[in-house]
C-alpha cells in the first residue's frame, strides 16, 4: 500500500485495545484484522465492486459484534448504572451502521464514493470506539462478572 498517499493512520491491534472480556476482544481483533486487509486491498488496486463487498462484510460482522456488546449491557444492567454512557455507546454503534449503509447505497446507485474517505472513517471510528467507549463497557462487564463469580451459589 506504499504507492498511495493516505490521509489516515491504518489501524493496528495494540494491547491498549484489549477490554479483558474475551468474547469482545476476539471480535475486536477480527474487526481490526478485517479492516487491515481491506486497507491493503483497497489501496493496492481499484476493482470497482470491492469497496461495496468489503463494506457489506464489515457491516455484517460489526452488527453481530454490536449485538454482543449490547446484550452484555442488558445482562449486567449497564443502562441503569450509566445511562448517559450506555446511550452514547449505542448511538455510536448506530451511527457506524448508518454511515456504512449509506456507502453501500451510494455504490449501488452508482454514485461516486471516495474509498479514501471511507477507509479514513472506518479506521478512525474503529480505533476511537475500541480505545474509548468500549473500554468503559469492558471494565464494567469484568467487574460484574467478578462479582457474580464471587457470589455464593443460590
Ligand atoms: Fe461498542
Ligand atoms: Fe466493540
Amino acid at each position: 500500500m506504499s504507492q498511495v498517499d493516505i490521509n489516515f493512520t491504518p489501524i493496528e491491534w495494540s494491547e491498549k485495545m484489549a477490554t479483558g472480556v474475551p468474547q469482545v476482544d476476539a471480535q475486536h481483533r477480527y474487526l481490526v484484522d478485517t479492516l487491515r486487509r481491506a486497507n491493503d486491498r483497497l489501496l493496492g488496486d481499484h476493482e470497482g465492486a470491492l469497496l461495496g463487498e468489503i463494506a457489506k462484510d464489515l457491516l455484517n460482522y460489526a452488527i453481530m459484534h454490536f449485538e454482543t456488546e449490547e446484550s452484555l449491557m442488558k445482562r449486567y444492567g449497564y443502562e441503569a448504572a450509566f445511562p448517559d454512557v450506555a446511550r452514547a455507546h449505542i448511538a455510536q454503534h448506530r451511527d457506524f451502521s448508518r454511515q456504512v449503509v449509506a456507502v453501500c447505497d451510494h455504490l449501488r446507485e452508482g454514485r461516486p464514493v471516495s474509498r479514501m474517505d471511507v477507509l479514513k472513517y472506518l479506521n478512525e471510528w474503529l480505533r476511537n470506539h475500541v480505545l474509548g467507549i468500549d473500554q468503559k463497557l469492558g471494565a464494567f462487564v469484568r467487574e460484574a462478572e467478578a462479582r457474580q463469580a464471587a457470589e455464593p451459589p443460590a
